[in-house]
């Protein structure tokens, strides 16, 4: 996959954008401490943090309506409330930079420009938590990125910003960097902590949470690279100064990674609640006529032109149009694409990525995907639109121990019903109009 970089003005319609997250993206040099120090690196590292009891800390980010940024939106202040106060065993924060889901692109991008912000958010956290140990799990085929974080990491240690009373207070964390093996469902909070513990990455019934019992049996908080470069400036400036940007219910900014057919792919800073439209044309415009919109990463229901039209990017917009603001991975197509090819780029992902452990997502994704192959092929025949629904909709309503299933639903009977001419038109191509290609001897969940 190409990987697009920083495209960013400062300014748009004449108002400035915000950079709580991508301060440093452009500066050359940024990701060494020295110019990173500069441009006012590690500021709350002192008194600013040190002075505050945690829970004050934890109260700040509450306040600050701070959203986790890997997918669900999950409030950060709240799931941080859950950790038990003296649990009696070591308190675990385990950041989640496995991001692996197609179209989304921007953590990478934070761990390349700007390692110091993440190990800045980390001592933040990790003080508020009460946390000694902390890990960083990061995808397996980020190589460049592990790299540079690991100098990172060296620097700080070196100029005494971690380890043992980190700057002179009585506080002290050690960080580890732990390089997954590339899959996907490692990103799952539950099948992360599995992998980090030496286990298959499979994930984990739940509750118990991972805030009670996560990593080593011990209270684990699994919070996403984004999610936690944002608390530096949370606890900097406090909740009122982030809630300048964004909405009510979605305050501050996102960093969304839009692909497809637009003019200048990349990465984005923008305050939540922008109309899609201006973030396009803020990127540069659509290349051609837009036919519809995968909003919030390859899980999130497409959306049709027209609403895409009227969404703005925010969580409360995208669950009234019945779909997600996900990880913020943007993907418009204009009228020259095929959805139904769109539609099959994803079912063959999610199918080589099931981990296999439950039955209806092990079988029903390779099914579909087999499905699908049929019908673009030429095989497809009369009722194989509604089988295609049929099938997603039997794993999509959490008959999973994890979300895999219903994240690999919902494009499918997204595309289906908002695009079903398109793959009525394959099924018209056969002459037979029953399905000439016979499934029952392909292996069940062939890709794994
Ligand atoms: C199949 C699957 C893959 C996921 N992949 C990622 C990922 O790559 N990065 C991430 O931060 N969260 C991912 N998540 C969400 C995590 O389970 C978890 O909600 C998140 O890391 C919590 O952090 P946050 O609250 O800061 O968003 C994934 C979830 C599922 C179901």
């Amino acid at each position: 996959m190409t990987l697009y970089g920083f495209s960013q003005p400062t300014h748009w319609n004449g108002q400035e954008l915000p950079r709580i997250i991508s301060r440093l993206f452009d500066v050359p040099d940024g990701h060494r401490l020295e110019v990173a120090r500069r441009h006012g690196a590690y500021a709350t590292i002192g008194p600013a943090l040190f002075d505050r009891a945690p829970y004050e800390i934890i109260h700040e980010v509450a306040e600050s309506g701070l959203r986790g940024r890997g997918g669900a939106g999950f409030p950060t202040g709240v799931k941080w409330g859950f950790v038990p106060r003296a649990p009696g065993k070591p308190v675990y924060l385990v950041i989640n930079a496995d991001e692996g889901e197609p179209g989304t692109f921007k953590d990478r991008l934070c761990l390349t420009r700007d390692p110091h912000l993440l190990i800045e958010g980390m001592i933040c956290t990790g003080y508020a938590l009460g946390v000694r140990t902390a890990y960083i799990y990061v995808r397996g085929e980020m190589l460049p990125q592990i790299c540079i974080l690991n100098q990172a990491l060296r620097e700080a240690y070196d100029a005494g910003l971690l380890g043992e009373r980190i700057a002179g207070s009585r506080y002290s964390l050690d960080i580890f960097v732990h390089r997954g093996a590339g899959a996907y469902i490692c990103g799952e909070e539950t099948g992360l902590i599995n992998s980090l513990e030496g286990f298959k990455g499979q994930p984990r019934l739940k509750p118990p949470f991972p805030a009670v019992s996560g990593a080593f049996g011990a209270p684990t908080v699994v919070n996403n690279v984004e999610t936690i470069m944002a608390v530096p400036y949370i606890v900097q400036h406090g909740a009122k100064a982030y809630r300048r940007w964004g909405t009510e219910k979605s305050p501050g900014s996102k960093l969304f990674s839009v692909s497809g057919d637009i003019a200048r792919p990349g990465v984005y800073e923008v305050p939540l609640g922008m109309p899609f439209m201006e973030f396009f044309a803020l990127a540069g415009g659509l290349v051609g006529e837009l036919l519809g919109c995968i909003p919030g990463g390859s899980s999130a229901p497409v959306l049709t032109a027209e609403e895409t039209r009227r969404a703005t990017m925010d969580y409360e917009s995208l669950s009234s149009l019945k779909s997600m603001l996900g990880s913020g991975a943007v993907t418009p197509f204009n009228t020259t694409r095929d959805p139904v090819l769109i539609l099959q780029t994803l079912t063959r992902f999610y199918a080589h990525e099931s981990c296999g452990q439950c039955t209806p997502c092990r079988e029903g994704t390779g099914y579909v995907d087999r499905v699908l192959d049929a019908l673009i092929d030429g095989h497809g025949g009369d009722g194989d639109v509604d089988l295609l629904k049929s099938l997603a909709d039997q794993y999509e309503p959490m008959t999973t121990i994890c979300a895999f299933g219903p994240g690999a639903a919902w494009p499918v009977q997204s595309f289906v019903s908002k695009f079903r001419p398109y793959f009525e038109a394959y099924i018209a191509k056969n002459p037979q109009r029953q399905r000439t290609r016979d499934l029952a001897g392909v292996r069940p969940g062939a890709f794994w």
